[in-house]
């Protein structure tokens, strides 16, 4: 603990050096704000740096500092920063009058059918809303009003956003592991409600359907784990979990918010084969800005219109399918589709190039790290990185249980100390990395895997 509190001081004394006017921009915002911003995530310690601008795959502080950005917007930002091609179509839209109007318009309409041909199948339909978290609240919803049950099963790790059905087992406890709720201010009754299952384990899952079954309206699953660890989920998974929820009446939600076109310019679930009830998505869907959706097909997301007896009120949001919103939505899509033989592969490399690089530095100063963020049978590449500290060298890293858990992983190693090691060489990472973005060059790449090298001898210089 001696090297790690000392290791801390060091970095802290660095980061403060180069970052003295975000320091007082801090003390100003926390006079104002909860904790001085809008998202614990993007406020670490001791404290932010504020950002003064971000163009492809780096983003500048008011302190003049580069960093190369491995966060890139909470992983939307899959073309970079600010690309130049988003820009250029919404400004073109903004001189037609495509500020807020409040009235529908036609860029929706293009964007769901670009979700519909790339995602629903042909009988599916589309509605808009603004957030992650509002989407998968929403089908939630919808799976309840459909089902008429009140349970709702999730994964332990799975994290979709602060909707009261789903803020339970995100974050992992030591005393009831994925079991906890995460928030004061829910109704009790919700957080029974929410049972929790091991993700990738298919005998927990058959388990918890078979004993409760005909009480849960929907299993909602990441086909790829984020927050919970960057884990694939195995397709003999996500195959069961769709046999027993068709079996059991079950609506089965894919959460794609960090997926969906992600790893192929569709939702993953394409590349498993495998068809959920509904899919949530968000993020890379909006351009860079608050665009989310709910997929599925007719007859389930009819239970959302007007007139029926049962209806689910999805709506609400005075800003859904905002004009601006949809038009760079549909630029982004657009793109992506049209060259994604160029995009994708060339980020799964960079992906694979860093992940192995990572364990690789960490290894020569006798640093256990491991990576997560590969790809499995059905996913071909992956751009995703997430860096782990096992306190014994053997421990496998394919699991939410053991990444979450202290006495398993060294957590203030990668989430704190790991943050502002790569800080002070130049590079932001989220949970000790992130996502590559189809605006890191090879240079980019290089440079980030030689300030992990730096953290690497740091860290050994502090913590041998
Ligand atoms: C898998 C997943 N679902 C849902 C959400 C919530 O999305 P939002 O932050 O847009 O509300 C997130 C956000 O990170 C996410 O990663």
């Amino acid at each position: 603990m001696i090297g790690m509190d000392r290791l801390r001081g060091h970095l802290v004394q660095e980061y403060r050096k180069r970052t003295a006017k975000s320091r007082a921009v801090f003390r100003r915002a926390e006079k104002v704000m909860i904790e001085g911003g809008s998202h614990s995530i993007r406020l670490w310690r001791p404290y932010p740096f504020f950002a003064a601008g971000a163009e492809g795959p780096s983003v500048r502080d008011v302190d003049g500092n580069t960093y190369i950005d491995y966060w890139q917007g909470h992983y939307a930002n899959i073309l970079g920063h600010n690309p130049r091609l988003i820009r250029r179509g919404i400004a073109s839209c903004l001189g037609r009058g495509a500020l807020h109007t409040g009235f529908e318009a036609g860029h929706q309409i293009e964007l769901a059918e670009t979700l519909v041909r790339s995602i629903g199948g042909k009988d599916a339909k589309v509605r808009f809303t603004t957030s992650g978290t509002l989407a998968t609240m929403y089908a939630v919803m919808l799976a309840q009003g459909l089902t008429g049950r009140d349970l709702v099963l999730k994964v332990g790790g799975g994290w979709h956003g602060a909707s009261p059905y789903l803020l339970k087992g995100v974050k992992f406890q030591a005393e009831e592991g994925f079991e906890g709720r995460e928030s004061a201010g829910l109704l009790d009754d919700i957080v029974r409600r929410t049972l929790v299952t091991r993700f990738n384990d298919g005998d927990d899952l058959e388990r918890i359907v078979n004993e409760n079954g005909d009480r849960i309206a929907c299993f909602i699953v990441e086909p790829f784990l984020g927050v919970g660890g960057f884990l694939p989920a195995t397709k003999e998974y996500l195959q069961l979990a769709r046999s027993l929820t068709a079996k059991h009446g079950i609506v089965l939600i894919f959460d794609e918010i960090i997926s969906g076109f992600r790893f192929c310019p569709s939702a993953l679930q394409t590349l498993y084969g495998v068809e959920p009830d509904l899919t949530a998505l968000g993020k890379i869907i909006g351009g860079g800005h608050a665009v989310a959706a709910v997929v599925g097909p007719s007859k389930l997301m009819e239970g959302c219109e007007r007139g029926g007896r049962e209806r689910v009120m999805f709506e609400g949001g005075t800003f859904s399918s905002h004009s601006e919103y949809m038009k760079a939505g549909l630029i982004m899509l657009g793109h992506l589709v049209k060259n994604a033989p160029a995009v994708y592969p060339r980020m799964a490399r960079a992906g694979e190039k860093l992940r192995r690089a990572i364990e690789r530095v960490f290894a020569a100063e006798g640093i256990a790290a491991r990576c997560t963020g590969d790809g499995n049978e059905v996913v071909p590449g992956s751009s995703l990185f997430m860096v782990h500290f096992p306190r014994e060298a053997e421990t496998a890293c394919d699991r939410p249980e053991a990444l979450h858990d202290d006495r398993r992983m060294n957590l203030a190693l990668q989430e704190e100390i790991l943050k502002l090691a790569l800080l002070v060489h130049g590079v932001n990472v989220v949970h000790g990395g992130g996502a590559v973005s189809a605006a890191h060059r090879e240079r980019d790449v290089d440079a980030t895997i030689a300030a992990y090298a730096e953290a690497a001898r740091l860290f050994r210089k502090f913590l041998r």
